[in-house]
C-alpha cells in the first residue's frame, strides 16, 4: 500500500493518505477536520482547488481545478487549497416519534425494548449507537443502546452506566405499550467525518 503526503494550503498542515483512502477520510483519520457534508460526491461541500499533484476524482477535468476531497485519491503528494475547520463538525442530534412495541426481559435481569420507529428515523441508526426517549417526561433521559434491528423495529437496551435507573424506567415503559413516545438519536461516530 502506498502513501502520499497531502498538504494544505494556506493553513501548510500535511498528512498522509493511503492510495485506497479519499483525502477526506485521511484527514479526519489525523484530526484535520475539514468543511463536507454527504460524503459521495454530490454536494460540492468539499471542494477544494489542486494546487499541485496528481488526484483520481471522476468529474475532474483539469480546467477549474476544482477536486471533491470525498471522492479523490491522491496518486502522488498533492497540494490543495482549503480551509480548515477550527474543530471537529458535530452533526445535530436527531428527534423522531417512535411507537413502542414491547419489552422483553433478557437473561441477564434487564429488559430489551423494541420500537418500530419511521422510516426516516432507519437510515440514522447502526448497532451501538446512543439514543434517548426525550418524552413522556417520566421516561426522559433514559440513555439507550441500539442492539438490533429487523425492518423497521428496533431494539434497544438500557446503557450499561445506569443499570439500575433502568429497571424502573422499563417497567414503565412496558406500560405504555402501543403508545407513541419521543426519542433523540445521538449523532454516531461514523456520521462525524
Ligand atoms: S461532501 Fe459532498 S461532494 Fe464531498
Amino acid at each position: 500500500m502506498t502513501s502520499h503526503l497531502i498538504r494544505l494550503h494556506p493553513s501548510g498542515r500535511s498528512f498522509l493518505a493511503r492510495d485506497d483512502e479519499n483525502i477526506l477520510a485521511a484527514a479526519a483519520r489525523h484530526s484535520v477536520w475539514l468543511p463536507a457534508s454527504c460524503k459521495s460526491g454530490r454536494c460540492g461541500s468539499c471542494s477544494a482547488k489542486l494546487i499541485s499533484g496528481e488526484i483520481s476524482d471522476p468529474a475532474y477535468d483539469g480546467r477549474a481545478n476544482s477536486v471533491r476531497l470525498c471522492v479523490t485519491t491522491a496518486r502522488s503528494d498533492v497540494v490543495v487549497d482549503v480551509e480548515e475547520l477550527d474543530e471537529r463538525p458535530v452533526k445535530p442530534n436527531k428527534r423522531f416519534p417512535a411507537t413502542v412495541v414491547n419489552v422483553e426481559a433478557v437473561p441477564d435481569g434487564q429488559s430489551n425494548l423494541r420500537l418500530r420507529l419511521p422510516r426516516a428515523a432507519l437510515g440514522n441508526l447502526s448497532d451501538g449507537q446512543s439514543m434517548k426517549i426525550t418524552a413522556p417526561v417520566s421516561l426522559a433521559e433514559l440513555p439507550l443502546i441500539v442492539s438490533g434491528r429487523e425492518g423497521n423495529i428496533v431494539t434497544v437496551e438500557a446503557s450499561g452506566d445506569h443499570p439500575g435507573a433502568s429497571v424502573d424506567a422499563m417497567s414503565s415503559i412496558a406500560s405504555v405499550v402501543g403508545a407513541v413516545i419521543q426519542i433523540e438519536i445521538l449523532a454516531c461516530l461514523s456520521e462525524i467525518q
